[in-house]
């Protein structure tokens, strides 16, 4: 008897939370469609590993902002142009912030970290310090043509040494990317032989895996299954492996010996100066600002360029079309320029089109609202995670006919000039996000996109070397990037190429 009383009075108790969660979403988030079919504590079930892909098919029946409930949590989701540019530009800083996660809060990431800190003078600080010496522009650019040139012509070397000149793209360029975002952040770089680049492979792999949307977001809203969730378990090995990387190679890292700005230092003197004392730049701010930048940094540029490499596989046409403005505008003895982009428009299309069909961060990072707001006429309150659907922005057949067909001609005019940047086309296309927390690496994936795709094509003719994985980007998996399976490609020598990659831009 006294058990049944004991179970009813739980009974009880559980439907009169369940009813007065219900009751206050409802309040609270009233304007906004509700997805069907939540369950009590789990929310709505779906398959969390094609997030993307469920959440656009959601926007087709609930329309442009709409909301599902995660493990509790409400999160709203944009999905159309004209609500994600409302939220992210025209109301400015409104949605800036990041949600509050147990997962970012372990050893106070998100007080240090520019990805996931929420929209502080902090971050506002440290965005503007990074912009500023990642120096995209003026002489700032001959700088990276200069570093990237280095690099490239290691990775040609090491095309060369690949036996039968066969590879894995994502393996060999990850190591190039990453040695370049190396000597941005500490004026460094590692040899490929060593240990050190795997390390740091290793380590964006773990992060990778705890924090894929979705799945993992169940460590947040119910911390006590920590210690039997893989993905804390990868978070915490992540954060090992970045602190004893950190303690061999970059804490007490010297200013290198070239005048070079690095963005480590430059923070690190920052730091230093009374002046700046209030915004507590520590140590786990280098730390966590290194760990961004290299992570961000790397794997996108990465697998954008291994997709282009795809698509130049599954299209020889799109590849031979490439190859003649190359040789056209470049010829073969010397190395492609940055100041080369502007008279290859057709080029420009095709990094434009990649970026466009693999939406490679799909679904941004999650952004949160730091006040009580509106978008689309609709009430959001403070504290409110906001999805930003950049998947669903970017294959809307509204805007993009035929939208999972590689098209570099959405690009360009009917003269075959890329379309001018206000363009409606180049206007809608946001795969680096926008407003206040707009990518910070957006100029320079551009411009090493362009680099490494013309210097790689300019010495070889790319060909299947191993069965390819399909180029709709729907079969691709998701972390926080989308990724294609792996491949293996076959470089055949140009002739009559010569050129010195390194000298090109000093
Ligand atoms: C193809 C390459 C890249 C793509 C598609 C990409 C895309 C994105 C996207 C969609 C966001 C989220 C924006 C938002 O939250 O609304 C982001 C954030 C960020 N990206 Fe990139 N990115 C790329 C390359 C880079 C590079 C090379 C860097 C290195 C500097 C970088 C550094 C960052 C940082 C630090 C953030 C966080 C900004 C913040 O939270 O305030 N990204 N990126």
């Amino acid at each position: 008897m006294l058990t049944f009383i004991i179970g009813a009075i739980a009974v009880v108790l559980l439907l009169t939370h369940l009813y007065s969660a219900y009751a206050k979403h409802h309040r609270q988030y009233g304007d906004i469609p509700a997805v069907d079919g939540r369950l009590p504590i789990v929310g709505n079930i779906f398959d969390l590993s094609k997030t993307h892909i469920v959440l656009t098919d959601w926007y087709r029946k609930y329309g442009p902002v709409f909301r599902f409930n995660l493990y509790g949590e409400e999160v709203v989701v944009l999905s159309s142009y004209e609500s994600v540019f409302e939220a992210l530009v025209t109301r400015g800083s409104d949605f800036a912030g990041r949600p509050h996660m147990s997962r970012t809060d372990y050893e106070g990431r998100n007080r240090n970290s520019i990805v996931w800190q929420s929209y502080t003078p902090k971050l506002q600080f440290l965005r503007k310090q990074i912009h500023s010496s990642l120096r995209m522009y003026g002489n700032g650019l001959g700088r990276l043509q200069h570093r990237c040139g280095f690099e490239l012509e290691q990775l040609l070397n090491r095309i060369e040494s690949q036996p039968d000149l066969t590879f894995d793209p994502w393996s060999l360029l990850y190591d190039s990317a990453c040695n370049i975002m190396l000597d941005l952040t500490i004026g460094t770089r590692f040899p490929y032989e060593g240990e050190d680049l795997s390390q740091l492979k290793k380590i964006n792999g773990l992060f990778n895996h705890s924090f894929g949307p979705g799945a993992s977001r169940i460590l947040d809203r119910f911390p006590f299954l920590n210690c039997i969730r893989d993905e804390f378990k990868s978070l915490k090995t992540a954060v090992d492996m970045r602190n004893s990387f950190w303690a061999d190679h970059i804490g007490n890292l010297q200013r290198p010996s070239t005048q070079d700005e690095c963005v480590i230092q430059s923070l690190r003197d920052l730091a230093a100066k009374s002046s700046n004392s209030h915004f507590d730049i520590s140590e786990a701010t280098l730390k966590e600002t290194f760990t961004n930048l290299i992570l961000a940094g790397t794997d996108t540029t990465t697998t954008a360029i291994t997709c282009l490499l795809l698509v130049l596989l599954h299209k020889p046409e799109i590849q031979d079309r490439m190859y003649q403005e190359l040789d056209h505008v470049v010829g073969r003895s010397r190395a492609p320029s940055l100041s080369d982009r502007s008279s290859m428009p057709y080029t420009e299309a095709c990094l434009f089109e990649t970026l466009r069909l693999i939406s490679h961060v799909p679904l941004a990072v999650p952004h949160a609202t730091i006040c009580d707001t509106t978008v689309l006429g609709k009430r959001i309150p403070k504290d409110t995670t906001v999805y930003i659907n950049l998947w669903s922005l970017h294959h809307d057949p509204e805007v993009w006919p035929d939208p999972w067909e590689f098209d570099p001609g959405r690009f360009l005019d009917a003269d075959g000039h890329l379309l001018p940047p206000h363009h409606e086309c180049r206007r809608r296309l946001l795969v680096f996000g926008a407003g206040r927390r707009v990518c910070l690496g957006e100029s320079l994936a551009k411009n090493r996109l362009f680099l490494f795709t013309t210097a790689l094509l300019q010495r070889y003719d790319f060909r299947p070397a191993s069965s390819l994985p399909d180029l709709d980007p729907r079969k691709f998996s998701l972390g926080i990037v989308l990724h294609p399976g792996h491949f293996n490609i076959k470089a055949i020598k140009r002739t009559n190429v010569d050129t010195t990659i390194s000298g090109c831009g000093s």
